[in-house]
């Protein structure tokens, strides 16, 4: 069977945590591998594309204020995922256009559609990489014509942390990310928390239905803090995603508990 270009070098009978995201914020790269699983996770918490679609939301807030706010002009963007709506160069490129973004992201999928979209882009690229072995992401060529190690990055590490276990030592890989970011660099994460309802529950179907590389592991508000380690995170801290810097007071949700996952924004003094 012929299969559009997309799907190369993936096997469709394995969901991908990649092509869940994509089908919970509605977009059309997924296979029934992948809506299985998501509507599995759906008759959990019903709430999961409302979760999906905040964590976007932040990462458009996140990134719109280091453009427009904060100045960078520098984006390293690890575990992109499938392009979608509002896409990190696009809102980098509103404010500046000669901002250079490069995303990566481990699941071909993500990188085959992500290489098309940004084939006409200038100044934003893709690398296959996986964010446990950070060498290969500093080290590698595309990521070394893009980025200017001597001048502000901005690293945008959301809702990709909680698939590095414990035992891969996340806060490790962080150090050897962050050590070479100029002062002025600035860490955004997102970070899927404990949740009593239903958390363990998504948490396991993800255990069962994706490969070991993806499973999640979530943390609690000290350990996310850890991660932040050297720089200072801006205000207002590490909350709630829809918390952070809504962009009206009416886009915060009457019970933000219930988006389970953490958001913050730091600086490299
Ligand atoms: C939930 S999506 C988040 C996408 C995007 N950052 C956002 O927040 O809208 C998680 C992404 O991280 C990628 N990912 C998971 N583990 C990874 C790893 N070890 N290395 C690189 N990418 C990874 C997945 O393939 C997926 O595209």
């Amino acid at each position: 069977m012929d299969r559009p270009d997309w799907t190369s070098g993936t096997d469709p009978s394995q969901a991908s945590v990649a092509r869940i995201y994509d089908y919970l914020l509605g977009g059309a790269h997924n296979f029934s591998a992948d809506r299985d699983v998501a509507r599995t996770v759906e008759a959990i918490e019903p709430q999961a594309r409302a979760i999906a679609a905040a964590n976007r939301a932040f990462l458009t807030r996140a990134t719109r204020f280091l453009a427009a706010e904060a100045g960078v002009r520098q984006f390293l963007d690890i575990g992109s995922g499938i392009p979608t709506q509002g896409n990190v160069h696009e809102i980098v490129h509103e404010t500046a256009p000669d901002a250079r973004v490069v995303y990566v992201d481990h699941d071909p999928v993500a990188v085959a559609h992500s290489t098309s979209l940004l084939a006409d882009a200038p100044n934003a690229a893709v690398v296959q990489a996986d964010l446990t072995e950070p060498a290969g992401i500093l080290g590698h060529p595309t990521t070394r014509a893009m980025i200017d190690f001597d001048r502000p990055v901005a690293l945008l590490l959301v809702a990709v942390l909680h698939f590095v276990p414990d035992e891969g030592d996340p806060r490790a890989i962080l150090a050897e990310l962050t050590a070479p970011l100029a002062p002025g660099s600035h860490l955004v994460i997102s970070h899927g928390t404990h949740e009593p309802r239903t958390g363990e529950a998504v948490t396991e179907v993800y255990r069962r239905a994706v490969s070991q590389g993806s499973r999640a592991t979530l943390r609690d508000a000290e350990e996310i803090m850890g991660f932040f380690d050297g720089f200072d995170l801006l205000e207002p801290g590490l909350v709630r995603g829809p918390l952070w810097r809504p962009d009206s007071p009416g886009d915060v949700p009457a019970d933000p508990s219930r988006f389970w996952f953490l958001a913050g924004l730091s600086r490299k003094a």
